[in-house]
């Protein structure tokens, strides 16, 4: 009996429904500005929530970014008018793999729509307060398309990127390079827009008075090598022969000398002060850089050598065993600690860790050199 009545209602909502769609359509297609910014504003609004809901733990409910390692700074203006809205929407819904920044995608087994992910998009640009730049240009898949020497383009990252963003690019202080997604949807002009204008207020300068148009076209035909899959395989062959010239060239400090002898600290440190005393003597030893090399190069102990701690191991066989080896680094054991640890794995008795780090060396007024100013190409 209630069931004709249940029928005519529903019929009753399906034709309101309708005539609600028709009446709403035209509506729309004339809508003015306001209603327009008012449909954005909503969209907007929906993308903040899904926003404090999953992602201001890692990048900041202001978008600051670094609540989580290399979570970068999303509300940064540099980044917001570099950035395409693809290139965000696929960066939301693919992430980074092998990095904390998951798919967020839906058919990547994430939560998000397209349309949720256009949400936090369209909330992102209600930080940009600068105009966008047209950076599109064909995604070059990883390939080398820009015609420029990825050779010389790995030196120069060597000297100026790796100490952040890591050897090949597989991060370390700053987001990864090597990642596949973002070689895939980064266009050239986009990485070559960050390396020249930087992005204010975060570590990461610009570049475009210290790397020539061509060195930065250089630098960006390196970034397409590097993958995540095959960044290993190249480690070794290119360090081993560096590395054995840097050792046996200037590896060992006064040489032919009496060697040094320190009293290691818990079987592991030796005291800066010792380490000076040595040198001061004109005793001979080694001192090891473990930072990355671009560190090492802006500054060093005096007669030190580059062996990152990353490369320790290709170091193994060609470092001596009977004269003493102190690693050292800024934090001040963290990269040391690791360097030493591997020699010490590899049956290296005579090593020991500078103990209070490099910035109580130089603090001191000991010994160390200052390497930037030279190392800027004339141009
Ligand atoms: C667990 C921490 C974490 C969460 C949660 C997270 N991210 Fe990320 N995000 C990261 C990290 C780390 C990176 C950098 C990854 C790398 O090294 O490439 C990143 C990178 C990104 C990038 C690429 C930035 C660029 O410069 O290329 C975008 C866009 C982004 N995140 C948006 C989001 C959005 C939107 C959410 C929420 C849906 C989110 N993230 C949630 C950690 C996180
Ligand atoms: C002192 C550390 C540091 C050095 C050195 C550095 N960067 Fe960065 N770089 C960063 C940080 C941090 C970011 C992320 C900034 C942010 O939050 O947007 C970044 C971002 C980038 C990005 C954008 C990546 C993305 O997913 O959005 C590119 C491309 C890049 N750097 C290339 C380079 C190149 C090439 C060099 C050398 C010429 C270099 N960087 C040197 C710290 C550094």
């Amino acid at each position: 009996m209630k069931k004709p009545y249940l029928r005519f209602m529903i019929t009753g909502i399906l034709i309101s429904a309708a005539l609600i769609y028709f009446e709403a359509d035209p509506g729309f297609l004339y809508a003015d500005q306001a209603t327009v910014k008012t449909r954005q504003l909503n969209l907007a609004e929906k993308g903040s929530d899904l926003y404090g809901k999953y992602c201001s733990m890692c990048h900041g409910a202001n978008g600051k970014g670094y609540l989580a390692d290399e979570a970068s700074a999303l509300s940064n203006q540099d980044f917001l008018k570099s950035a395409s809205d693809d290139y965000i929407i696929q960066g939301i819904l693919r992430g980074r793999p092998g990095t904390p920044m998951s798919a967020w995608g839906k058919e990547q087994g994430g939560i998000l729509t397209i349309e949720d992910a256009q949400a936090i998009l369209s909330f992102f640009r209600t930080w940009q307060k600068e105009p966008s730049v047209d950076l599109s240009n064909a995604a070059a898949n990883g390939k080398a398309e820009n015609g420029g020497n990825a050779e010389n383009g790995a030196k120069l990252f060597e000297q100026w990127c790796a100490a952040c963003h890591g050897k090949y690019g597989a991060g370390g202080k700053a987001i990864k390079l090597n990642n596949p997604i973002f070689l895939e949807t980064a266009s050239d002009n986009f990485i070559r827009y960050t390396i020249e204008n930087g992005r204010r207020n975060t570590a990461m300068s610009a570049y475009k008075n210290i790397l020539s148009a061509t060195d930065t076209n250089d630098v960006v035909a390196y970034i397409r090598t590097l993958n995540a899959d095959n960044s290993f395989k190249e480690t070794v062959a290119v360090d081993n022969e560096e590395l054995s010239k840097v050792i046996r060239e200037r590896g060992v400090l006064n040489p032919g000398n009496p060697p040094a002898d320190f009293s290691v600290i818990d079987n592991r440190f030796v005291a800066a002060d010792d380490v000076y005393a040595a040198y001061k003597a004109e005793q001979s030893f080694i001192i090891i850089d473990a930072r990355p090399t671009s560190d090492y190069l802006r500054s060093h102990i005096t007669g030190a050598i580059s062996i990152p701690f990353y490369d320790i191991k290709n170091a193994v066989g060609l470092l001596p065993k009977d004269i003493w080896l102190i690693t050292y680094c800024v934090c001040p054991h963290a990269l040391s600690g690791r360097a030493a640890n591997q020699l010490k794995a590899a049956d290296y008795d005579k090593v020991a860790i500078l103990n209070e780090g490099f910035v109580f060396w130089q603090k001191k007024g000991y010994p160390s050199e200052s390497s930037i100013n030279s190392q800027l190409p004339k141009d």
